[in-house]
């Protein structure tokens, strides 16, 4: 198991938007999570990345219970073990598609050589090698994507949350980055919970989890 949720209750103000969740995902899984606007996918998807804090009920990630980790820890453990991919991917646009993607890998203290090397193996791998000198407002919506999958892959996390990621792709990028998720997973195992409004992907992937209203059906 490398994630397990229990009972996570989260409410904004008086408005309880999370009412006790429980999800538990395997290792290598592909998880889809469905659900109509406002059920609480997103902020389900911030807490088990981490991001957020839930009013209570837990969460353990890779065998550690997130809830004890203080805030500086919490961001070394994020860094270390999550990728994020959102549908507004947050390129930095003043930087090239390359340094983006090394962004994590520096601060999580790998040397340029070593993270720019990583970040070139991985842009190939998501076909936009040729691009790497870019900067995002010089690249396609479906190439800015992958430059943020690749971002969310480069320190090797074992879990990758990405919330609408083919949200703003064409149907055939939408189809090749679900594609690439399924290869990575067969080649270094990596597990992937997607928040997702496309049919076909959550028809493929492993398991499909419909919210609403906050819980999980
Ligand atoms: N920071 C916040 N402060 C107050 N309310 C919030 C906050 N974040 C989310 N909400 C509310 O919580 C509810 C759930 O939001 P959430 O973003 O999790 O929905 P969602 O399932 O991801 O929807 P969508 O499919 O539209 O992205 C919504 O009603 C939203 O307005
Ligand atoms: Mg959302």
């Amino acid at each position: 198991m490398i994630l397990k949720a229990s009972q996570i209750h989260k409410s904004f103000g008086q408005l309880p938007i999370l009412q006790g969740v429980d999800l538990a995902v395997e290792k290598g899984e592909i998880v889809s999570i469905v659900g109509a606007s406002g059920a609480g996918k997103s902020t389900l998807l911030h807490i088990i990345g981490t991001l957020d804090r839930p009013d209570r009920g837990k969460l353990v990630i890779n065998d550690v219970n997130i809830g004890e980790l203080n805030q500086k820890k919490l961001s070394l453990f994020r860094n270390e073990h999550i990728g994020f991919v959102f549908q507004f991917h947050h390129l930095l646009p003043e930087f090239t598609a390359l340094e983006n993607v090394c962004i994590p890998a520096f601060i999580s203290g790998k040397g340029k050589k070593q993270a720019e090397e990583r970040g070139m193996e991985l842009l190939d791998r998501l076909g936009v090698k040729h691009r790497a000198q870019h900067k995002p407002a010089e690249m396609s919506g479906g190439e800015q994507q992958r430059v943020s999958v690749a971002r969310a892959l480069i320190n090797n996390p074992s879990l990758i949350l990405a919330d609408e990621p083919s949200g703003n792709l064409d149907s055939e990028n939408a189809a090749s980055l679900h594609q690439l998720f399924f290869e990575l997973r067969e080649s270094l195992n990596q597990t992937f919970i997607i928040v997702t409004h496309n049919e076909e992907l959550a028809n493929i992937s492993d398991r499909t989890i419909h919210m609403r209203d906050g819980q999980i059906l």
